[in-house]
């Protein structure tokens, strides 16, 4: 066992020592040209790799060769079959007289910069050394929240991402087409309502994409559609109707002259969906008929408008030109489709008289 201690202990002194004297020292590492007559110090291709793939060492070996090694910066990772480094990502992959290759596994980071492959024959030393770059995806990590302002603010949002190469952030208003801004800052001065809806913030490199949205709301005062008057039979139903545009989305309320309406099932029903208030009479009656105001309000303001419940007395030519739709029942509705389609005909005729 000590024997068997000692033995290993100074193979690995060895090595250390005939790397050392023999052949290198990485940190003061000369980039000698190839045709260099003491020692063949070769600089192969960048590899670049994915973080969390593998990547494979590949080092030609050729000649005769006593020792070899692959290092990381200064610290040896195998020296011929012997494993130095610690980490078990690192593991051996082909040894023989053409070629040594090992591999890291799951790279990441900080596993980025110069490996070198020293090689000793019966010659001269020689090197290789090769630059693992390592890129990793893009990936957004500071991202303002949804937000809701004021019509008018100043707004900024922003968008931090990360990933190798340094990703590229650019910001976009989906419902409209063409680049908002091509920084991590987007700054909206003065937003109008017409810049609300959803910004999306994309990072970019050449590995990948990653994107996030935004949703940026803009409040604003109610305005209100001027309101139409409405003439309806007494008896009959009668429909007021009210539509607000609001950010946040209006409340409504109703007035007969300065009273205030409720619902009343029995008489009047009050319906809001949102955007659009609809007072309902059942039944109207003469008392019914006046002048109803609709105010549309939200935090930030109100707006309104009055229309006029009238009385419409049947039947009335107006309905008969309706047609079979309005008020009367199928036998009198086909009489006044008749009427009316007759009186059409005799006009048109007389029309045409007249050249
Ligand atoms: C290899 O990468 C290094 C560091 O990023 C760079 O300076 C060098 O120009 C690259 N060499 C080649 C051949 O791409
Ligand atoms: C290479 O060396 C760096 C710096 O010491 C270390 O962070 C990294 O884990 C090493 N990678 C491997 C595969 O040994
Ligand atoms: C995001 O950015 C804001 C403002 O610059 C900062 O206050 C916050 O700490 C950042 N959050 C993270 C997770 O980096
Ligand atoms: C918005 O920015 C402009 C110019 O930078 C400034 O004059 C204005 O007061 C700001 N408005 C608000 C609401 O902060
Ligand atoms: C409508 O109202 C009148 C008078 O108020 C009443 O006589 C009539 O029965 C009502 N009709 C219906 C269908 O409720
Ligand atoms: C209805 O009432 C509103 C508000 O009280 C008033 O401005 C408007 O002139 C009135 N309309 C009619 C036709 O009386
Ligand atoms: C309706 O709006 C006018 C101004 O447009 C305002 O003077 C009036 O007080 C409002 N009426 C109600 C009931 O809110």
């Amino acid at each position: 066992m000590g024997v068997c201690g000692y033995f290993a202990v100074s193979r690995k002194c060895l090595v250390v020592l005939s790397l050392r004297l023999l052949f290198l020292l990485p940190a003061g590492l000369p980039v000698r040209s190839q045709g260099d007559s003491q020692s063949d110090n070769k600089v192969m291709d960048n590899i670049t790799v994915r973080q969390g793939e593998t990547v494979f060492l590949r080092c030609s070996q050729g000649d005769v060769v006593t020792h070899t090694a692959w290092l990381n910066r200064s610290s040896i990772l195998y020296a011929g079959e012997d494993k130095w480094s610690v980490d078990p990502r690192v593991s051996l992959v082909v040894l023989n007289e053409e070629e040594f290759t090992i591999k890291i596994e799951n790279v990441d980071i900080s596993d980025e910069g110069q490996y070198i492959c020293a090689v000793q024959t019966r010659s001269r030393p020689r090197t290789t050394s090769v630059h693992v770059i390592v890129q990793v995806p893009p990936k957004i990590i500071n991202l303002s929240k949804d937000i809701a302002v004021n019509e008018g603010s100043n707004v900024t949002l922003m968008c931090f991402a990360n990933g190798k190469p340094e990703p590229t952030v650019t910001w976009k208003l989906l419902s409209s087409t063409g680049l908002v801004s091509e920084d991590e800052y987007l700054e909206i001065p003065s937003i109008t309502r017409q810049r609300a809806g959803i910004y999306e913030c994309t990072a970019i490199n050449e590995v990948s994409t990653d994107v996030q949205t935004v949703e940026l709301a803009v409040n604003y005062p109610p305005s209100v559609t001027e309101g139409r008057d409405v003439g309806v039979t007494l008896g009959q139903t009668g429909v007021l109707q009210c539509e607000a545009d609001a950010v946040p989305a209006a409340d409504f309320e109703w007035y007969r002259d300065d009273r205030r309406l409720f619902n009343d099932l029995d008489s009047i029903e009050i319906e809001d969906d949102g955007k659009i208030s609809t007072l309902t009479f059942y039944n109207v009656s003469e008392v019914d008929y006046g002048n109803y105001t609709c105010v549309a309000i939200n935090k930030l303001g109100s707006a309104n408008t009055s229309m006029v419940l009238y009385e419409v007395i049947e039947p009335t030519s107006s309905t008969l030109l309706q047609g079979p739709g309005a008020v009367q029942d199928g036998n009198s509705g086909t009489m006044g489709t008749h009427t009316s389609t007759c009186l059409l005909i005799i006009i048109g005729l007389q029309f045409l008289l007249k050249f």
